[in-house]
């Protein structure tokens, strides 16, 4: 079996065949995870460059860990001390690092479609590690991948994304991907946090928190992102605690208390109370694990490709 695709650039459009295809590869790169040499040959002589003009700490280790585990020759490229500070474009920044021979780039932008404008003007096969508000389909695939392991399956399964759905390129790829794979979506938050006409995505749209809870069996709770102001768009962070803060006083008295996702960094006390995100209905922590072998399920399958595949 082989991927239809040559870049991961966003999980719109995606077929369901090849989202199966990286969920049923991964576990083959959890178990060399759980080795003691968590090293494997198959990327060998491939080179890699990450390309990341915004913060990040989860996608970006997560890469580079993935990365070194296939043994990949590995490249990290820092917006901030490169000559992007010299007004270079940054398609005179990708030609220049793709004259040195580079087969795949991961890269994560502001700008929404990025990556996608990149592919089409380079050689290398393109991830997109999350550009603006757009995609962020490896969190996405991860996410998929973390439920499914905990419920069995994702077809038919009730999940809620609850938060700043407007400003979320996470909310958007599970959006896509989730209902790809069968999933019944549903998204809840504060009117001024959702979408212009997000039902047009085919999502269920709650504006109550405890509708939503009850639908549910899955929840993935979102960040308040406060450096795209969101902040601006409710009374106050306490307001938005009382409303729609996932506590488990919230939960405990549900029959059937949800899966916790969260993609990270988490506003503790603000979208999730610790009692929560610590708490045994959370697996965040196993999305973080998870997201290394997701991310080598990709590599693997995006770079060992062979153009007749498609
Ligand atoms: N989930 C996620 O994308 O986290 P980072 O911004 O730390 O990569």
């Amino acid at each position: 079996m082989a991927l239809s695709i040559r870049h991961l650039l966003g999980l719109e459009n995606v077929p369901k065949e090849d989202i199966q295809l990286i969920l049923d590869t991964t576990p083959s790169f959890l178990e060399v995870l759980n080795r003691p040499i968590k090293k494997v040959p198959t990327l060998q002589g491939t080179t890699i460059v990450n390309l990341f003009f915004e913060s990040s700490t989860r996608t970006r280790v997560s890469f580079e860990l993935a990365e070194r585990r296939l043994s990949a020759d590995v490249v990290n490229f820092a917006a901030s001390t490169s000559s992007v500070n010299k007004g270079e474009t940054l398609l005179d920044t990708a030609r220049n690092i793709e004259a040195m021979k580079v087969d795949m780039v991961v890269m994560r932008h502001s700008v929404p479609g990025a990556p996608h404008f990149l592919s089409r003007m380079c050689t290398s096969s393109f991830i997109n590690a999350g550009d603006g508000a757009h995609e962020h389909p490896t969190q996405a695939l991860l996410d998929m991948y973390s439920i499914r392991q905990k419920t069995g399956a994702l077809e038919g399964l009730n999940v809620c994304i609850i938060g700043d759905i407007a400003h979320s390129r996470v909310a958007r790829s599970n959006i896509f991907g989730l209902k790809t794979m069968g999933a019944n979506v549903a998204v809840c938050g504060p009117p001024s946090l959702l979408p212009h006409e997000v039902e047009s995505l085919g999502v269920r749209v709650f504006t109550n928190l405890d509708e939503a809870l009850h639908f549910s069996d899955v929840i993935n709770v979102l960040r308040i992102q406060l450096e795209r102001k969101a902040g601006a768009a409710f009374p106050s962070l306490r307001e938005y605690r009382e409303t729609f803060g996932i506590t488990w006083r919230r939960l405990e008295g549900l029959s059937n208390p949800p899966l916790v996702l969260h993609p990270g960094p988490l506003n503790r006390e603000v979208e999730i109370s610790s009692d929560v995100a610590d708490g045994p209905a959370s697996i965040i922590l196993d999305q973080v694990t998870n997201g290394v072998a997701v991310r080598m399920a990709i590599l693997y399958l995006l770079g060992t490709r062979k153009e007749s595949d498609s």
